[in-house]
């Protein structure tokens, strides 16, 4: 009998972006590739970046069909070997059986109940910390009224205020001593991770060049102060805690009853906290910017903010819940300005997205930044408007055209952590100041591992 074979369909290139595509115009400014990108009008657009092949996709739906429907299909990208250098093994880095057994045993420490637990220590941190900008600024009162009022740095501000609350919620300790050489040693990392990320030459970790040696001295720095206070808690038998670390150290396996390894531990708790400041702290730093070059926004939620709080001196945790419009505006900052602007996985076999393949070992992109400044699910993409988020709105638009925490299986562990602490302080800080801006100009981005302001965000508070 005649057998018939079915034709087989050409599969159709994937359009690549002309005469631009490449390392080096992506690595000059890969936002307005980006931007270039999206005006192509493409379902996936082809990049070589870095010696390697890079699908990155512009749908919403194609974002969740690889970040979620899919995501068997995907690994981590190359790009996270990088950070595993000094994450080691922990949530953000590793994959397979052992993330998913890590993630079950990490998850219940970032429950609705225990987040409850956490926000009089994200509250009374922040107020401190607002007291301690008071504080600063008061001797500086008498030269607002000869003009010669310094500005603050809001995004240091930030930085260390995030640091301070990630390292009292996750270790119940006390970062004020060495703020200043963690803050240096964690900016370090993030650089020279960076870098090495971008660059095409790669030398082994343990070589002696001056980057290296100075990735481990900075890594160095984290690890003597994380295993001190894994130390520290290890010494206090039968006292009890109320924090992330100890929710980690006792949690034990659904499966098999075993609690983690001290190195797990540490991995877990390098990760936390670094995942867990920078993102927050860059948040606030462009959340601040907007406000300052909309001052009825920032009227409006201040209002909000006076209306609600009082002048209660630690509002409870359930008060802050209800400022609906804060949450809007600190949406509306992420959604022009997301943190982790592009997310990366690593294709285990070919896939199939519309007519195109993305080959197995190659890489697929998504784009918070783009999907969230699609003009087909956001109108007038780039003004900032809070009352996109009002309540009921979410309906006009697909479910990843919003993603700033990620999609899937392997969405931020601390989102609800990080949008608490935002509400917290944003609304402590615009209740004890008016701000105003330095300059009118905006401030261009910086898109490293975060997408960060390429100058410190300055204001004045008043
Ligand atoms: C504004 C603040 C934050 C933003 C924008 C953010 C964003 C993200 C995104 C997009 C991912 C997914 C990355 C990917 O799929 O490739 C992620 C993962 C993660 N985030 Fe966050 N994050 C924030 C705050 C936090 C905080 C406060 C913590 C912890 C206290 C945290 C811990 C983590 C961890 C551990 C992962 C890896 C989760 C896993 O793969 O299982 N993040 N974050």
């Amino acid at each position: 009998m005649e057998t018939i074979t079915q034709p087989t369909r050409p599969v159709p290139l994937v359009p690549g972006l002309p005469g631009l595509g490449n390392t080096l115009s992506f690595l000059r400014d890969p936002l307005a590739i980006l931007r270039d990108i999206q005006r192509m009008n493409e379902r996936v657009v082809h990049l070589r970046v870095g010696g390697r092949h890079q699908y990155l996709v512009l749908m919403p739906e194609d974002s969740k069909h690889i970040l979620q429907e899919n995501n068997r299909n995907y690994g981590r990208s190359p790009a996270f070997r990088v950070l595993q250098i000094f994450l080691g093994n922990g949530l953000l880095t590793s994959e397979g059986d052992f993330w998913r057994r890590q993630r079950r045993l990490a998850q219940p420490a970032f429950h609705r109940q225990k987040l409850a637990a956490l926000a009089n220590t994200m509250i009374s941190e922040s107020a401190a910390w607002v007291d301690e900008l008071w504080q600063q600024n008061s001797s500086q009162r008498e030269l607002v009224q000869h003009k010669r009022a310094q500005p603050v740095n809001m995004s240091q501000a930030f930085m260390d205020v995030t640091m301070r609350i990630v390292c009292k919620t996750l270790f119940g300790s006390d970062v004020s001593t060495n703020l200043a050489k963690l803050s240096s040693a964690l900016e370090s990392l993030n650089y020279l991770a960076n870098a090495r990320m971008l660059s095409p030459v790669r030398f082994p970790i343990h070589w002696p060049t001056p980057d290296n040696v100075r990735f481990r001295r900075a890594g160095v720095v984290v690890d003597t102060f994380i295993y001190g206070v894994i130390e520290q808690r290890k010494q206090q038998t039968g006292a009890t805690h109320d924090d992330l670390l100890d929710m980690l150290r006792l949690a034990e396996d659904e499966e098999t009853g075993e609690t983690m390894s001290e190195k797990q531990l540490r991995d877990e708790c390098v990760t936390l906290f670094a995942a867990g400041h920078e993102t927050t702290a860059v948040s606030m730093a462009w959340t601040v910017h907007l406000l300052l070059q909309n001052p009825d926004v920032l009227a409006r939620l201040r209002q909000e903010v006076q209306t609600v709080l009082g002048d209660e001196k630690m509002p409870a945790p359930e008060v802050f819940r209800q400022l609906t419009y804060t949450m809007q505006v600190i949406q509306e900052s992420m959604r022009l300005y997301p943190p982790a602007w592009i997310m990366s996985r690593m294709a285990l076999g070919d896939d199939h997205i519309g007519p195109y393949v993305i080959p197995k070992g190659d890489t697929a992109l998504v784009s918070p930044y783009l999907l969230h400044r699609d003009p087909a699910n956001w109108p007038d993409p780039d003004r900032f408007d809070p009352d996109r988020f009002a309540p009921g709105r979410e309906k006009e638009r697909p479910a990843y055209a919003y993603l700033p925490f990620g999609g899937g299986p392997r969405l931020c562990i601390g989102n609800q952590f990080a949008l608490m602490e935002m509400q917290i302080l944003l609304a402590l800080l615009v209740r004890q100041f008016d701000l105003r801006a330095v300059s009118d100009k905006p401030v261009p981005t910086q898109p490293l591992i975060t997408l960060r302001p390429k100058k410190p965000i300055r204001a004045y508070l008043r």
